[in-house]
């Protein structure tokens, strides 16, 4: 069971709690793969996903999690709720709890948004990626796909290529890979590694070759464009030539490694079409255990909110 109310991020969750919500989503992948879409989990239950950022995977899978666990569901979009009348995050809240709902997946520009949020409603908080801090549920889907692969995350090398300074599915995997056992060593040009990643247990590369060599994991991250306030790198296409990951570097890493992005993909950008739609790609894998590692998150969140009767 976790130990918390809300799901805000993987700096603040143990390796125990880590385990189980991936031990938990393995089981419910291997029922998703065979057919099964019908759960009792979440009866009688309430999810609201409210999303204040564009969104396909993230909130698809968690309205899709809350559906298939015999939830009600219902979401809000930012651009067409009362926040346009200037509603407080707080106050959206506080309506919301008072809709008896019981379950909130937000992804919102600020980071600690979720948090903030989390500390105010009785509803369980979900972050479903909150400016550059963390975005949880992602790692652990990547977690998920990644030790199925391998078995175990411990002893892996996980190659990080891509705008790692704006990603905060950079942070959370840092954060629960480093945790399970797992080296992380990032890539990017120095303008896109942010201050201190050091200390926060990533190796950072000379150059893509020293980051993919041996790897058993290359990722790519989006360049993120709407978060970019310009002269951080001079052109995509330079970006592509010189930090995009392209086939025959794959020669460099482990055997039997494998590619993942956490989408959309920018193509040709940080990963060629090859990859992305090559025999190593596990990237449409990642939105299966996307799936499944939401459904599992809620479930074990449920069964904290009915041990504290909540
Ligand atoms: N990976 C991810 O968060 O994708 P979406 O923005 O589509 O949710």
């Amino acid at each position: 069971m976790l130990k918390t109310k809300d799901l805000t991020g993987l700096c603040n969750i143990s390796a125990g709690e880590i385990d189980e919500i991936l031990t938990l989503a393995a089981s419910f992948k291997r029922r998703i793969k065979a057919g099964e879409k019908k759960f009792s989990d979440l009866e009688g239950r309430t999810l609201v996903t409210l999303f204040y950022e564009n969104s396909t995977r993230t909130r698809t899978s968690f309205e899709l999690a809350g559906k298939y666990l015999g939830a009600h569901e219902v979401n809000i979009s930012a651009s067409s709720s009362s926040v346009q009348k200037g509603e407080t995050l707080i106050d959206t809240g506080k309506t919301l709890d008072a809709l008896k709902v019981d379950f909130i997946a937000i992804r919102h520009p600020m980071a600690g948004a979720p948090h903030l949020l989390g500390r105010t409603v009785r509803a369980s908080v979900l972050n479903g990626g909150d400016g550059m801090n963390e975005h949880p549920t992602q790692a652990l889907l990547d977690m998920l796909t990644m030790r199925e692969t391998f078995g175990s995350l411990s002893g892996l090398k996980v190659a990080i290529l891509g705008d790692i300074k704006h990603s905060r599915v950079a942070k959370s995997n840092l954060f629960g890979l480093s945790k399970m056992g797992a080296q992380v060593w990032v890539y990017a040009p120095r303008t896109l590694i942010p201050a201190g990643f050091e200390q926060l247990g990533a190796h950072v590369a000379r150059s893509r070759e020293e980051a993919i060599e041996g790897a058993h994991v290359v990722m790519g991250l989006r360049i993120q464009l709407e978060r970019q306030s310009g002269g951080l790198f001079p052109s995509l296409s330079e970006y592509s030539r010189f930090y995009g990951v392209k086939e025959e570097m794959l020669s460099l890493a482990a055997p039997g490694a494998i590619v993942m992005h956490p989408g959309p993909v920018n193509r040709g950008i940080e990963l060629t079409p090859g990859l992305i739609d090559g025999d190593s790609s596990r990237i449409e894998d990642q939105v299966t255990s996307g799936l499944c590692v939401r459904m599992a998150a809620l479930r074990l969140l449920c069964q904290y909110r009915e041990k504290n009767s909540l």
